[in-house]
């Protein structure tokens, strides 16, 4: 989940970033004159451009002398052939666009044979459940809930929200998304009620257990069914990955209508997300919205290094003791091994590497970032027009959402799920949710940073031209970019890849060949992507979130302050709790 922006403190930087915004007006000028005399004028506007770029780059930069994470456009490597250019260069044709994404379209839509919720719910049953988590974390358990109620034959009671979180948002689940619709639009499936009606005057309180992680269909009829059957109410805690992934196709498809369809957040929240999404469509007609994460505790737990010298590997090695199961880094191996999450830095040269220009508007969504204004300030050089939440309306427009960190993260959610494009740094929740998301309704841009192969590429960047940097960018990002059947069947989770819920549209010719039946919609468009993601499934995700840590632990880490004894043990019994992000 992600806060803001503004948290950022704004300082010295104001005249460097105005600097940035006049070369950057100025490049744009540079640009449309030659569009229009382009002939007359190309020479002399690609010198402009050329030596703006190097103006607007590689000058000091203001930030330098902190000591955080240090900008490397500056003049520390003037003699490096690295020259980053302002254009994206002739690679824009198919930017905003996916290849191929027209021959798909969603399928969630229940079979004739599959039970309608009138046909097979047990009069006596309700199933109650509490989430756990942020914003998407919960989403998750809200998914998997519904498909546990119609497991069980149960009746649903509308779920409870997490207010006990990191996050410590008081919204109840009516605050964030439409129940009305929830219930009516599930009406077919499972039957949803507000709360458990009177059940008699010996009933106390509905029975209250936690099952574990990722229990499959079986799991669900040998653990919860003979207490549903018996207590009548049951009541599920912590409930968030609490379903395996692999489901039947009805089951999942089951889970898209939830997640895509019945899940609508409530219309204040809708139309302040629309707002937002209008005021980036007013600055430009394409736009990219970057969910950053970078968060102090996050980068150390990663175990990486960032290049702030010293004084980083003593923040962070600090914030790292708090794990007392963690080993001291090896820096230089989690690089290698593409386990670091890419700085602002590195997110801006690898969306240049990939295309996009110096004109392109950027959306961030993103929480506190560690070194603040001076982290983001080579991405602001990179990316002038940069927009948050906060600089997109006024303090009055959010005013209703600021206090309410889920909502505030649900308008995160709804412009970056608009955007044109959509970029990570990070493979939390938010990302694979949106990620699946944005398959289902048409395969819309989505990048996801390869770290495997950009990690030790961006090692070695001092030492290569910007083409031979930008050229391999390129080719290790085919996979990445959510793109049609990039992924294989069942790899990653089920909402990150929503392979059931994807068809292939019939009666349409496929250029590329490889296509078989709308049942065999997975398989490969290219074969050449098929030989390079058949190497690139889940494995790899599973490295980066290897980088993730329960929320449960930052949740006892603030509360208890110092007192984290019971952290190591939390983390040696339950694994699989460690992998789900502290946030969203
Ligand atoms: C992307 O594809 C859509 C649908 O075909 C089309 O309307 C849109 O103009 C395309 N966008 C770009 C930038 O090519
Ligand atoms: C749920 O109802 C269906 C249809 O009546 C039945 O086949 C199935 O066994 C029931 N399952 C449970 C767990 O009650
Ligand atoms: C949700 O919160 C609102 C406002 O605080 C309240 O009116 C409503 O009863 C709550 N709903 C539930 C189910 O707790
Ligand atoms: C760059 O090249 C020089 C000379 O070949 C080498 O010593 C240095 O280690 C290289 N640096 C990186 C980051 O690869
Ligand atoms: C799907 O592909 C397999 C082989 O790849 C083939 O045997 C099968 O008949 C195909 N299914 C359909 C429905 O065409
Ligand atoms: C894919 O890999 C296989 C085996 O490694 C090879 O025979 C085939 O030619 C490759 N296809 C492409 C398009 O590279």
């Amino acid at each position: 989940m992600m806060m803001h922006i503004t948290a950022v403190k704004k300082k010295k930087n104001h005249a460097h970033t105005d600097k940035s915004r006049l070369v950057g007006i100025f490049l744009t000028g540079v640009i449309r004159r030659r569009f229009i005399h382009r002939l007359l004028i190309s020479a002399i506007s690609v010198s402009l451009l050329l030596l703006f770029a190097v103006l607007s780059l590689f000058a000091p930069s203001p930030v330098i002398e902190n000591d955080f994470i240090r900008p490397r456009l500056d003049s520390d490597h003037q003699q490096s052939p690295f020259h980053v250019p302002a254009s994206g260069g002739a690679y824009r044709h198919d930017l905003w666009n996916s290849t191929n994404s027209k021959l798909f379209a969603a399928c969630s839509n229940a079979g004739v044979n599959f039970p309608k919720a009138d046909s097979k719910t047990q009069p006596d049953r309700y199933l109650l459940i509490a989430t756990s988590g942020g914003l998407n974390q919960q989403r998750t358990g809200i998914i998997d809930a519904v498909v546990a109620a119609y497991i069980l034959n149960a009746t649903l009671v509308i779920p409870e929200l997490d207010h006990t979180s990191f996050w410590k948002d008081s919204s109840n689940f009516s605050e964030l998304f439409d129940a009305d619709w929830f219930v009516k639009f599930l009406r077919n499936d499972i039957r949803v009620i507000k709360q458990l009606p009177n059940m008699g005057e010996k009933f106390v309180s509905p029975h209250t257990v936690r099952v574990p992680r990722k229990c499959t269909p079986k799991c669900y009829e040998g653990r919860v069914l003979p207490l549903l059957v018996k207590k009548r109410a049951v009541r599920l805690t912590k409930f968030d990955y609490r379903l395996s992934n692999m489901l039947d196709d009805d089951l999942q498809k089951l889970r898209c209508r939830v997640n895509y369809h019945a899940l609508k957040f409530t219309d204040p929240i809708q139309e302040m997300g629309k707002l937002l999404v209008e005021r980036m469509r007013m600055k430009s007609k394409h736009f990219i919205a970057l969910h950053l994460r970078f968060e102090p505790d996050m980068l150390a737990f990663s175990g990486c290094y960032y290049g702030g010298g010293e004084k980083e590997r003593k923040e962070l090695g600090e914030i790292r003791k708090r794990w007392k199961s963690l080993h001291a880094s090896n820096p230089d191996k989690v690089r290698r091994h593409g386990r670091c999450p890419l700085t602002p830095e590195e997110v801006g040269l690898m969306l240049r590497a990939l295309g996009f220009g110096i004109d392109t508007h950027l959306y961030v969504a993103s929480g506190d970032i560690y070194g603040g204004v001076e982290t983001l300030a080579p991405l602001r050089a990179l990316f002038p027009n940069f927009h948050s939440k906060e600089t997109l309306v006024t303090k009055e427009e959010l005013a209703p959402f600021v206090s309410f960190s889920s909502r505030m993260a649900a308008l995160d959610y709804i412009v970056c799920d608009d955007s044109d494009v959509f970029v990570t740094n990070n493979n939390g929740n938010m990302a694979k949710i949106l990620a699946g998301r944005r398959r289902y309704f048409g395969h819309k841009p989505t990048i996801r940073p390869n770290g495997k192969k950009l990690n030790p590429l961006f090692m070695k960047k001092d030492n290569m031209t910007w083409e031979e940097f930008a050229s391999k960018v390129r080719t290790f990002q085919v996979g990445f970019m959510g793109q049609p059947n990039e992924l294989r069947p069942g790899s990653g989770e089920f909402h990150e890849n929503p392979t059931s819920c994807i068809c292939q549209k019939s009666g349409l010719e496929v250029k590329t060949g490889g296509f078989s039946s709308p049942q065999n919609q997975t398989h490969e468009v290219d074969n050449k992507v098929e030989n390079r993601t058949e190497k690139q499934p889940a494995e790899e995700d599973r490295e980066l979130s290897e980088l993730d840590y329960d929320l449960d632990i930052r949740k006892q880490v603030e509360l208890k302050g110092t007192k984290i004894d019971s952290l190591p043990v939390l983390m040696g019994t339950d694994q699989a709790e460690v992998q789900v992000f502290f946030s969203d």
